[in-house]
């Protein structure tokens, strides 16, 4: 790519020619109105962003707002500026198509090769990655004529990303709400930057078909109504993984616990407190599971007895006891039972190396401790990782490899470790 900015003077538009060019598709749903915010993530991230809204969107959302968001004029229609050929050029010189909200009518026609209008013929050019963000009442979604256009259109290598639960339109409430638009906003862009640093079509997807599980948080252990035993896991490691994963094409669970992170577009998310519930929830979900990612901190002990009403301070000064019990070691336990054969099983080590061994050493029994296949190391050391952006680790295999990564974002530490689990789901081991 030039650094030469390119005036296209018919079209009335400017390409930089260094910044990734992306088209948002909008359909004609209610959700319309929330692509005006995952058009402003990307304009004020540096993207070349042109609008493509279908007929039936500009009666939610009208052209001028998609024109002042963006920059550029917007055309619906391949009548406009015909000379130009738009509903060729728009999707050949793409970078990433995304559509928010896709309707079931724009996913039949994507998936049936329709191009009755500037989208759908986009859709039809691009050899870019392409997210389509589907939103619509549950029975619309549920209906199989939906389904068999959203199976096709993934086995074509389209990311479909799984609607949310909640309110829809009305009263209603069910499966089919457009996930949050800064959420689809990060998994486009997880997928962008893959494809812009050389992920072939076929390896950007390479999750698909895949169910995987991930923990996140920090289980809390209740000592009465007002009080608890807990951790300063913030979760971030975890749904950067759920986040990964989903970008990768996965069919992903997320077991939270007590995290305040907004639900990662396309992952289905169980929000759970105790230990207890965190492992009855990673038992009923590693069932189906092609891999299981333990981030979570669950808390190792919990009180024998929780009070049914506050504990007081004692006129005599005296502290109260409190006796603890120890938890179920959820990572040890679906290591050694494993639901399926060829399961990968992942688990975190927050260690900070003590008289008896280095952070290593400690790991390492660890890893033969726990039997599972790999351990991510993290020195935490004052507290290092907790609540930061950033992460740095050592992949232990249960192979004997020593992988160093980087410090880096959490999310890209993520994408490393699914690099290791898609390999050993490729040749199990033996
Ligand atoms: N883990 C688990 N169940 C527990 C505790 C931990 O599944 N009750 C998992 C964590 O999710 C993590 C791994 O085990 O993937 C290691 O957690 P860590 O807290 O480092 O290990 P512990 O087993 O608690 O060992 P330690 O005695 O060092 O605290």
């Amino acid at each position: 790519m030039t650094a030469e900015v390119r005036s296209d003077a018919a079209a009335g538009d400017r390409v930089d020619e260094r910044r990734p060019r992306v088209v948002v598709g909008v359909a004609g749903g209610i959700a319309a109105y929330k692509a005006c915010e995952l058009l402003r993530r990307f304009t004020e991230s540096g993207h070349d962003v042109t609008v493509v809204p279908t007929a039936a969107a500009l009666e939610f959302v009208g052209a001028p707002t998609w024109a002042a968001l963006s920059g550029k004029p917007v055309a619906a229609d391949v009548w406009n500026a015909v000379h130009e050929v738009p509903h060729v050029r728009l999707g050949q010189q793409a970078d990433l198509v995304v559509v928010a909200p896709a309707t079931a009518d724009l996913l039949a026609k994507a998936a049936h090769g329709l191009a009755d209008d500037l989208l759908t013929n986009t859709l039809l050019t691009a050899r870019c990655p392409v997210v389509l963000a589907p939103a619509m009442h549950t029975e619309m979604w549920e209906h199989a004529a939906t389904t068999a256009n959203v199976a096709t259109l993934r086995s074509r290598g389209v990311v479909v990303v799984e609607p949310a639960e909640g309110r829809l339109t009305g009263a209603d409430t069910g499966r089919g709400r457009l996930p949050d638009p800064v959420e689809i906003f990060e998994l486009a862009r997880d997928v962008l930057a893959r494809s812009s640093a050389g992920a072939a079509a076929g390896e950007l997807l390479d999750l698909a078909g895949r169910h995987v599980v991930v923990s996140a948080g920090g289980t809390r252990e209740r000592l009465d109504p007002v009080r608890f035993l807990g951790n300063r896991s913030s979760g971030r490691q975890g749904y950067a993984l759920a986040r990964a994963a989903a970008a990768r094409g996965a069919r992903v669970t997320l077991v939270a616990a007590n995290t305040d992170l907004p639900d990662p577009a396309g992952v289905g998310v169980v929000h759970v407190e105790t230990t207890a519930e965190l492992r009855a929830a990673i038992v009923d979900a590693a069932g189906a599971a092609d891999a299981v990612v333990m981030a979570a901190a669950p808390a190792d002990f919990r009180p024998t007895a929780e009070s049914d009403t506050k504990i007081k301070k004692s006129a005599d000064g005296s502290a109260p006891t409190i006796t603890l019990e120890q938890n179920p070691d959820i990572l040890a336990e679906i290591s050694a039972q494993r639901a399926r054969p060829g399961q990968v099983i992942v688990g975190f080590a927050a260690e900070t190396g003590d008289a008896t061994g280095s952070v290593l050493d400690l790991a390492r029994a660890k890893l033969a401790r726990k039997g599972c296949d790999l351990l991510v190391v993290n020195d935490v050391s004052g507290g290092a990782v907790f609540g930061s952006a950033d992460n740095e680790a050592v992949l232990l295999g249960a192979d004997g490899t020593t992988s160093p990564v980087p410090r880096g974002s959490k999310g890209a530490l993520a994408h490393v470790i699914w690099d290791r689990v898609t390999a050993l789901l490729a040749s199990p081991a033996p």
